[in-house]
């Protein structure tokens, strides 16, 4: 595994290894489990970022459930976007359902907030929220973030999904951005 790598036009170090996200992982599938293993849940993964995580997570989980895929864009490079974009493929009935929104990282909590409020809009019963990685300090809203990760700083990260400028999102860990 490369201790550093470069993209395009920025340098990245290891910040968390494959081992650690995956222990994180088993222990997020094993919280969904115990909590929602009779709810036949919708699992919502939010693209792009989301997809290696929300693999890695639904091979863990054993019981019956849904999986569909939704689409927010809320970044341009490193710096957030004034403006959330819409929504995309929000196409199954929610009504009274368990709903779980997986997502790679909470930030600011703005994506996450788009995405309760339609989903509190369409009528779901019970929304929970699982992220691979959160970062506390950037986080500004209220919402639950019900099934964590691991909480990082406010910095910069790739890998595991994650991307810079659409790219490093296949790197097996997850990196920092060198200051
Ligand atoms: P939020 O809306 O500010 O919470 O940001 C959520 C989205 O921004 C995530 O789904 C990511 O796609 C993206 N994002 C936030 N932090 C990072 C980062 O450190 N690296 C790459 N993408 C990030
Ligand atoms: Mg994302």
């Amino acid at each position: 595994m490369p201790q550093t790598v470069k993209i395009l036009d920025k340098s990245f170090k290891v910040l968390i290894h494959r081992d650690k996200i995956s222990k994180a992982v088993k222990s997020i599938a094993k919280n969904i489990t115990s909590d929602l293993k009779n709810s036949n849940p919708l699992f919502l993964i939010v693209l792009n970022g989301a997809f290696i995580f929300a693999a890695d997570l639904l091979k863990e989980i054993s019981f019956p459930c849904e999986i569909s895929f939704i689409k927010v864009s809320s970044y341009k490079g490193t710096q957030q976007a004034k403006e959330i974009s819409q929504l995309i493929g929000m196409n199954e009935s929610v009504v009274n359902r368990t709903v779980v929104v997986v997502e790679d990282i909470v930030d600011s909590g703005n994506t996450i907030e788009k995405i309760y409020k339609e989903l509190k809009s369409k009528k779901a019963k019970d929304i929970k929220i699982a992220c691979a990685l959160f970062k506390p300090d950037a986080y500004k809203k209220n919402y639950s973030i019900n099934y964590t990760g691991i909480k990082i700083e406010n910095d910069f990260v790739v890998g595991y999904g994650l991307d810079y400028l659409e790219q490093g999102r296949n790197l097996k860990d997850i990196y920092v951005l060198k200051k």
